[in-house]
Formats: C-alpha cells, sequence, structure tokens
C-alpha cells in the first residue's frame, strides 16, 4: 500500500474541519468517501463518493481507512463495523460513552492501525511532563492536582446541537465531551488511580441535563492522591497542574513549565533533619515546551505513519478506554454518592446510564445538528 484512502463518517463541525484543515496537509493520504446521515452535509464534497449510511462506505471498497466524527454513540456501532471490516481506524474522542461500549469497540479490533483524536497529546508540555514523570527524575510523586477550568460554553452552545448535553445524545457533559482530553492526559501523565470519589453539578451553570462542573478526588496505587476539576461554567478559566514529588514541585501554567527542584529527597530529608521548621536550597528550571499550530494534523500524519511506515502510535484507541472510565466512574460516584474501585464494573456503569436515558425528559436523537463555529474548542 502506497497511499491511504480515506472516508470520513460525521461531516458536522469536526469532520468538516478535517477535511479542510489538516486532509489536504498530509502526503500519501487522500480523501475517497464521505458519509453523513444528513445528506446536505455531503454537498460540498463533490468530488468524491458519498453515502448517506457509513455501512455502504465500510463496504465500498473504496477506502482502506476511516476517520469516525459522528456523535458519540455512534463511535462504537460504526467503529466496530468499519474494524470487522477491516479497515484502520482513527476515531473522535471520547472513543466510546461508556466503559462496556468501549470493551465491545476494542474486541473488535484485529490488528489494524487503530488510533484515537486526543490531539492534545501532540502538546510538547504534557509530553515533557510525562517524559519527568516517567524518568523518575521527580521521584515518588505525592500529589497531582489539575484545575482545568478553561472550557467554558454558553447555552447558546449547548442550544447549537440536538444531541448535546443529554444523556441518550452525547451520554454526558463536560467528562464526556470537553475533558476527555484532560482525562486521557491525566491518565497518560500519571497512570490509572485505583479508586475515586468525585462530585458533579448537573445542570448547575447551564439549563442541561448532564454534568457542567466536577471536582474529583483520586487515589493512585502509590498512595499518592489527586484532584481533577473541570467545568464548562467558569469564564476565565485555568489550566493549572501542580505534581508535589519527592524531588519537588512542577507547575504547569500559561503554557510553561516550572520545576522546584530540591537537592535531596524530601522525605529522606524530612527523617534526618535535626531543625523542625527546616528548608532546603531548590532550583528552578523552566522546561521549554513546543506546541504544533494544528495538533488534529499531527494525530493524522501520525496515523497515515503508522499505516504505511509502522510508526508508533501517538494515541492508540485502545488507551481510549481509561478516559472513558475516569469520566464514567466520576458521575457514577456522584451519582450514588459512594467511592468507585478502578478498574470499575462496566455493567453496573452501563446501567445506570441506560436508567438515566430512559428517564431522561430532554434525550434527543444524535444527528443533523446545526454547524456552529466550535474552532475555540479545538485544544487549550
Ligand atoms: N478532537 C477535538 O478537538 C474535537 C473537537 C470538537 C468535537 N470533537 C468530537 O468530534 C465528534 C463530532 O462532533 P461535532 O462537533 O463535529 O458534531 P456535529 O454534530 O457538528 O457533527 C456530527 C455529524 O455526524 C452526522 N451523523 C450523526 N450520526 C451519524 C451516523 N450514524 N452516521 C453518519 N453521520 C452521522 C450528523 O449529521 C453531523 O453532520 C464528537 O465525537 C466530538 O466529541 C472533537
Amino acid at each position: 500500500m502506497d497511499r491511504v484512502r480515506l472516508g470520513v463518517i460525521g461531516l458536522g463541525n469536526m469532520g468538516a474541519a478535517h477535511i479542510r484543515d489538516s486532509l489536504p496537509k498530509v502526503d500519501r493520504l487522500v480523501l475517497t468517501a464521505v458519509s453523513d446521515a444528513d445528506a446536505t452535509r455531503m454537498d460540498r464534497y463533490e468530488k468524491v463518493a458519498q453515502f448517506e449510511n457509513p455501512s455502504d462506505l465500510i463496504q465500498s471498497g473504496l477506502v482502506n481507512a476511516v476517520l469516525i466524527a459522528t456523535p458519540h454513540y455512534a463511535h462504537t456501532s460504526v467503529g466496530i463495523e468499519a474494524l470487522e471490516a477491516g479497515l484502520h481506524v482513527l476515531v473522535e474522542k471520547p472513543i466510546s460513552v461508556h466503559k462496556a461500549d468501549c470493551e465491545k469497540l476494542i474486541a473488535a479490533h484485529k490488528g489494524q492501525v487503530f488510533a484515537a483524536m486526543f490531539n492534545q497529546r501532540t502538546d510538547g508540555a504534557y509530553q515533557a511532563i510525562r517524559r519527568l514523570v516517567q524518568s523518575g527524575e521527580l521521584g515518588e510523586i505525592k500529589r497531582v492536582s489539575w484545575i482545568i477550568t478553561n472550557w467554558f460554553r454558553s447555552e447558546a452552545y449547548y442550544a447549537s446541537g440536538g444531541w448535546r448535553a443529554t444523556w441518550g445524545g452525547e451520554g454526558g457533559g463536560v467528562l464526556l465531551n470537553q475533558a476527555p482530553h484532560n482525562l486521557d492526559l491525566f491518565q497518560w501523565m500519571f497512570g490509572m488511580p485505583v479508586r475515586l470519589r468525585a462530585f458533579c453539578g448537573f445542570g448547575k451553570y447551564h439549563d442541561i441535563e448532564v454534568e457542567d462542573d466536577v471536582t474529583a478526588y483520586v487515589e493512585f496505587a502509590n498512595g499518592a492522591t489527586g484532584t481533577f476539576i473541570t467545568t464548562t461554567g467558569e469564564f476565565p478559566g485555568s489550566n493549572r497542574l501542580e505534581i508535589a514529588a519527592d524531588r519537588g514541585r512542577v507547575t504547569y501554567q500559561d503554557g510553561k513549565i516550572v520545576f522546584d527542584r530540591t537537592s535531596e529527597s524530601v522525605s529522606e530529608f524530612s527523617k534526618t533533619t535535626p531543625s523542625s521548621f527546616p528548608g532546603m536550597p531548590t532550583w528552578r528550571c523552566e522546561i521549554p515546551t513546543s506546541n504544533p499550530s494544528n495538533q488534529h494534523l499531527e494525530i493524522i500524519k501520525n496515523f497515515t505513519a503508522a499505516i504505511l511506515d509502522g510508526a508508533e502510535l501517538l494515541a492508540p484507541a485502545v488507551e481510549g478506554i481509561h478516559s472513558v472510565e475516569l469520566a464514567n466512574a466520576m458521575i457514577l460516584s456522584s451519582l450514588d454518592g459512594e467511592t468507585i474501585e478502578l478498574p470499575m464494573d462496566s455493567a453496573r456503569y452501563e446501567a445506570k446510564l441506560a436508567e438515566l436515558v430512559k428517564n431522561s425528559a430532554r434525550s434527543k436523537p444524535a444527528g443533523n445538528a446545526e454547524v456552529a463555529d466550535l474552532s475555540s474548542s479545538f485544544g487549550n
């Protein structure tokens, strides 16, 4: 194979943005087909094959890979069909709405290239923090605190699409739409917690039924603790990540990483110093980072290189189950008022979500939304 023949499924805000801003810049990849449940969305792609039904695109023989940019629930059904047909798949985030669906989707993966659009993994700042954590240079981590509240959304945003902010259409709120990026990065940098307790505000700032405000407390296997705070209701929001570790403190804010490194291990120093109110020398290092101007393009280039050259994926879709599990567990913890042990029982959450959908006064079917300008939702 010398080039990727790509079909894009879902031509709303994101699918159209990928076709416009990224695909023309990817060598050895050509758009050969599109699909959207709303046929009018395909009008502007008259040079390529058009299919109202994604199954027809998948079976057309015109594509060897698909990019799925539909509303969330269809990621699972369309993804399974594409994987079972042997196609390479790049799926938008979240990979599915709930953990049981992730398990089904992942089970359909038989070795093709299967990637997720976790575009923020291309941000050099998060890559640098991950390297710092994994290199052991920080020593044992004691606490991570992430306030990621720069996801402000208005009532107009939530009114812009029928599937948005409903249990039946989107499957959740900020944890399923905006924060999947951060939940993915959280587990990518620090690993999965072993338990969590969360408090969500459902429709706290907007006229919606799903969560738009979240405060979660997590515990890791080594005893480290963490907090994860997110909302779509605050402006100006923050993106401040702080890591307290045995060899100092790392803070990430305003695109800058600062490492205040201690001269020795804090735990050893605490045990051995004769002083009751001691301090120790620290060195401040600012770690330079860079962020690509088009993160989505980098993910699509990586997907292409993985198919054609066997390159390692930056964001394997199978890892997408973790951010979904964190989101599900936070919602479940809040609704049932209890600490959730991880890994979470996927059937328990599936049943809870089914109950939420059944009792919803608002859930609307996915699709056919107005195309709004969501360009500011693409990164941080
Ligand atoms: N990575 C990012 O930065 C980013 C940013 C925004 C949205 N997203 C994700 O992109 C996906 C799409 O979001 P959006 O904002 O483009 O939504 P949208 O509502 O604008 O577009 C969805 C499109 O899918 C079509 N559709 C619905 N069901 C379908 C089906 N079964 N088969 C074919 N087409 C179908 C609709 O007609 C619509 O055109 C979501 O997963 C969302 O979370 C990612």
